[in-house]
């Protein structure tokens, strides 16, 4: 049995399509311009499998977790959370587990879409030929061109964020489907045809190398905490978005199922981009710790020397884009539902004002990079300040949240029933890991990062 609950904006129109817009929500920036790079910058292999670790053991529990709140709530986090707590009978403070989501949400975006600008402006470049026969150097100093310009960065980040904000004006199920469908085999296609190049012109070995063997050495409290930050951050998990498309879920989806499929779509993306990238960063002679600017300092110098490079890079980066596109659109769903059926406000105005405000606090990222570079807080910029709160704590302490909730304060007939699987062994083995495994795990690496274990 699972309850009647029906949404107010409506339901997606069937289990492959929660499955498309879930991966695309997953499948964005994160696996291919984010986990490549602090993959480099925290010394590769070891980072790589605490991450997975954090994938299996952290990720896909709670992400089941999220996506069987949202679909038995069926509201927009906000109020999900608050009519669970008040069905489970608990405190009514869990809505501010919504809120939390809705902040960070706010933030998240307002970085994603600067970084989905600087993708959006490497279309023009690349189609227009500029990086043909390019040298390294010639590549690293459009890169730094680009970047210390706020003009040329607001002027990308606005159509970014408006592009945003038209998708989910239309409410995300139109449109986006359809996009997603064939959008994500044709990206897989490419990152495959990089990973060629990769092998025949790279120094494959080496890539593979310092992806692949772990050198506990280079693991500190840090970077631990970093890889598991980065886990929540790919899946899209611990601040709502995916307990709002899991609240357009049928009641008859397997939640499992769907899970892994995302999941594991997702990891093989970030393994992907990573098998792509770091044999040309040896190849090439370039750092891997070069930091956000990663995949725009190597991928055009590859671009620019393979047969047909034009052509594949400008693919390459208006994938890159609609893989951005697709993620954005889930950041923002949370309080633009929330707006739609708390305070009545319409679909079309509330995805604006969300979006405004989203880019007004994306102008502190912009200036990041050029005239704010010297402001720090803690030795940090706005940028990497938005990032390190949102991603290593907030979405991780959302994810404590849920996991509590989900195995501790629910009953567990409402659980059973929501997941519909029965009191088996798959249910029994979800239930342990998320009431023990995964609320533990978040705590230790939070206590050993802050050096208090
Ligand atoms: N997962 C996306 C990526 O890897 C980003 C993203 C979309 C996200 N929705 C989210 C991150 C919600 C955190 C929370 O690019």
């Amino acid at each position: 049995m699972t309850t009647s609950r029906m949404s107010l904006h409506g339901q997606w129109s069937s289990r492959l399509a929660f499955i498309l817009a879930a991966t695309g929500s997953a499948v964005g920036l994160g696996n291919i311009w984010k986990f490549p790079y602090i993959a480099g910058e925290n010394g590769g292999g070891a980072f790589v499998l605490v991450y997975l670790v954090c994938i299996a053991v952290i990720g896909i529990p709670v992400m089941m977790a999220e996506i069987m709140l949202g679909r038995r709530g069926r509201q927009s986090p906000i109020n999900t959370m608050r009519t669970l707590a008040m069905d489970e009978r608990a405190s009514g403070l869990w809505r501010y587990m919504g809120w939390l989501g809705v902040v960070a949400g706010f933030l998240i975006l307002s970085y994603y879409s600067v970084i989905a600008g600087w993708a959006l402006s490497y279309i023009f470049k690349t189609a227009q030929g500029t990086f043909t026969g390019a040298s390294t150097q010639f590549v690293t100093a459009q890169f730094s061109s680009l970047l210390s310009s706020p003009v040329r960065l607001v002027a990308w980040h606005s159509i970014f964020m408006f592009m945003t904000m038209v998708v989910v004006a239309r409410g995300v199920q139109s449109g986006l489907e359809q996009a997603v469908r064939y959008l994500m085999p044709a990206l897989g296609v490419i990152l495959l045809t990089l990973v060629g190049y990769a092998v025949i012109e790279g120094d494959f070995m080496q890539g593979v190398h310092f992806l692949f063997d772990p050198d506990f050495s280079k693991l500190n409290g840090n970077a631990i905490l970093i890889a598991m930050g980065h886990a929540f951050f790919t899946l899209s998990l611990g601040m709502g978005a995916m307990m709002a498309y899991g609240s357009y879920l049928s009641a008859h989806t397997s939640i499992a199922k769907t899970t892994f499929i995302v999941a594991a779509a997702d990891t093989a993306v970030a393994l992907l981009a990573g098998l792509a990238i770091f044999p040309l960063v040896f190849a090439e002679g370039l750092q891997p710790d070069a930091g956000p600017g990663l995949i725009f300092k190597t991928l055009p110098i590859a671009f620019g020397s393979m047969p047909g490079g034009e052509e594949i890079g400008t693919l390459f980066f208006v994938l890159l884009v609609f893989a951005a596109w697709t993620s954005a659109i889930s950041i923002i769903e949370p309080v633009v539902s929330y707006l739609v059926e708390q305070r009545g406000v319409h679909r079309g105005r509330a995805a604006l004002w969300s979006g405004l405000a989203a880019w007004v606090v994306g102008l502190g990222t912009v200036f990041s990079f050029n005239i704010g570079s010297g402001v720090t807080v803690l030795g940090k910029t706005f940028f990497d300040l938005a990032d390190y709160l949102t991603s290593n704590i907030m979405l991780p302490l959302g994810g404590f949240l849920i996991a509590v909730f989900a195995a501790w304060i629910m009953r567990e007939q409402s659980s059973i029933d929501e997941f519909d699987m029965g009191d088996r062994f798959a249910y029994r083995l979800w239930f342990y890991i998320v009431r023990y495994f995964s609320p533990l795990g978040i705590l230790i690496i939070f206590l050993h990062a802050i050096g208090l274990l």
